[in-house]
């Protein structure tokens, strides 16, 4: 099942790009609002469905022999074929020899995936089972802690994929949650994260989740450390066995560390922390909304798994999305790519993407290694909708980089407050319609507008955006936009012909900071070998915390 890292043609060097490159120059300078005249029936035809959720793409820089040609540039790239290769559990992150098996993880308890010799449902369904063991057993209150009271707040501690989907899940889906519990999210080494979370909370009724794939990182096993002697502190050794849990790949590791691996929730090498807020890594989640709602989530996952590997590419809504991307990325030259969910439960869904889109595809060399040629991963960023609007949606209008930008909205609201939802949802629109067409000066002199102030108050238009529409945030529906963008992420990563499942570039920085850190806390002044400029701000760190104030 190795996956050999075949060489792919290089994309520059394919009769698909070449075809794409010559049909620029007939896109480049058109505007939206001439392609609209031109062919007005691509409201109807540039958009897409699955699963419930609503893909218009119309107001996009692309005309339907622009959609052919990259629908083809993907057909060359074999996108099919690498999507068969991931749902079959092939060693498609070859960097580290393994399989990137997440869709293994919210496969129903009746099918069966045999990877390397072993079928994984039933270890994925065992540990779901475990998960919702305990899940009850805490939502239910019999889950004591050391002094026999029940639990009342969970602390998850972990970084990276271990923090931003769990916590990114967990405000998403608030209003599912139970809501006599209180749940904290610590990630950064600074000790002003757990300090804060854990301040006005009580030992006695306080479960951690250590949640880590390694087990190692510098971060979580700080903040778990600095966790347990408040629980020890508190309560005595013995206390720990009732209020940690760890979730990890290894249990050795997590029995070094002095929680019982009876105590531990694991998963496997094939899940990327990036990809594993469906796995054990969910259980906060799931402490959260419950067992049930936890399988509706992962059905929404897999709904749209089973879209993503089914639907043919001109319906497809990962591939089309995906193609657009490369289309902005790599021939409109645009560098980043905003989010904006019209969904303030969605606040965490920005930066989770990030992670995400960046930490998989931010990649300079193919899987064989070399050049990729072309621009990869784009700059991922957003905020919730109406905020942005009121701070960087200006440069979206009128500034000189061309951003296309997602924006996602739902028909019911979570809470039917008088006229909220009607606003919002008219802003958002609101705001497509503005980046696409804009206001021409003609348009703005008709107003009676000053001359002087004509060009000020043009609105250019012609930037894109794609508007995704459900009938409400629920678990499910959830489910369904995470797999989306994994899926979009898996499908540019196939274009480019990268690995979009190891992390290399986070390596050096974390080999750097422990050769860095004893130099912080010598008591005489250490020999420094970095180059000057480290040198001298490690001396500087030194001076001044040493300072008297
Ligand atoms: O440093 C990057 C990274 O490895 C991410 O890929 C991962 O999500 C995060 O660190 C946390 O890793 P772990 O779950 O092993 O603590």
């Amino acid at each position: 099942r190795r996956l050999s890292s075949h060489r792919m043609e290089p994309l520059r060097a394919t009769a698909a790009w070449d075809a794409l490159e010559r049909h620029l120059p007939v896109i480049a300078d058109r505007h939206l609002r001439d392609l609209f005249a031109a062919d007005p029936t691509r409201a109807e035809t540039m958009t897409a469905e699955a699963t419930g959720l609503h893909l218009d793409f119309s107001k996009h820089r692309i005309d339907a022999e622009g959609l052919r040609l990259l629908l083809a540039l993907a057909e060359d790239r074999d996108v099919a074929g690498q999507i068969d290769a991931m749902f079959r559990g092939a060693h498609v992150n070859v960097t580290e020899d393994r399989p990137a098996l997440h869709i293994a993880l919210r496969l129903p308890r009746s099918a069966s995936l045999v990877v390397d010799g072993t079928d994984v449902v039933p270890e994925v369904h065992r540990v779901l089972d475990r998960m919702a063991t305990i899940a009850e057993e805490i939502r239910g209150g019999t889950w004591r802690g050391a002094t026999g009271q029940a639990i009342r707040a969970v602390v998850n501690i972990g970084i990276g994929g271990s923090d931003l989907g769990p916590v990114m899940a967990y405000e998403a889906l608030r209003a599912y949650s139970d809501r006599d519990l209180v749940f904290r999210f610590v990630s950064n080494a600074d000790a002003t994260a757990i300090a804060e979370a854990t301040r006005d909370l009580d030992p006695a009724t306080t479960l951690v989740i250590v949640s880590s794939k390694t087990f190692s990182t510098l971060e979580t096993m700080t903040n778990a450390s600095t966790a347990r002697r408040w629980i020890v502190e508190a309560l005595g050794e013995a206390a720990v066995a009732r209020h940690f849990v760890a979730v990890s790949v290894h249990a050795d590791r997590v029995a070094a560390f002095g929680i019982d691996p009876a105590n531990m929730v694991g998963f496997w090498d094939w899940v990327g922390g990036r990809y594993s807020m469906d796995s054990a890594i969910g259980l906060s989640t799931m402490i959260a909304i419950g067992p049930a709602r936890f399988r509706e989530l992962l059905d929404g996952f897999h709904a749209m798994d089973e879209h993503y590997r089914s639907a043919p590419f001109a319906r497809n809504l990962p591939v089309l999305m995906a193609l657009l991307g490369v289309w902005y990325r790599d021939l409109m030259g645009a560098q980043a790519h905003g989010v904006m969910p019209y969904e303030q439960y969605l606040s965490r869904f920005p930066a989770y993407l990030q992670q995400l889109v960046m930490e998989s595809n931010g990649k300079r060399v193919t899987s064989a290694g070399d050049p990729v040629g072309v621009d990869t991963s784009p700059i991922v960023w957003g905020e919730p909708g109406t905020n942005g609007q009121h701070s960087f949606f200006q440069m979206l209008h009128q500034g000189t980089t061309l951003i296309p930008v997602d924006l996602i909205g739902f028909a019911q609201p979570i809470h039917p407050i008088g006229e909220h939802h009607d606003i919002l949802i008219a802003s958002m629109l609101a705001q497509a319609e503005a980046l696409a067409f804009g206001r021409t000066p003609a348009e703005v002199r008709a107003d009676g507008t000053p001359e002087a102030l004509v060009a000020h108050r043009e609105m250019p238009g012609n930037r894109p955006t794609s508007v995704l529409l459900a009938e409400r945030l629920t678990p499910y529906r959830l489910g369904t936009l995470v797999a989306l963008y994994e899926h979009v992420v898996h499908a540019q990563g196939a274009i480019w012909g990268i690995d979009s499942f190891d992390q290399w570039g986070v390596e050096l920085g974390k080999r750097l900071a422990a050769a860095i850190l004893p130099e912080l806390t010598a008591d005489a002044e250490p020999p420094l070998a970095h180059d000057p400029s480290t040198n001298a701000l490690i001396q500087c760190y030194r001076r001044l915390r040493d300072a008297e104030s």
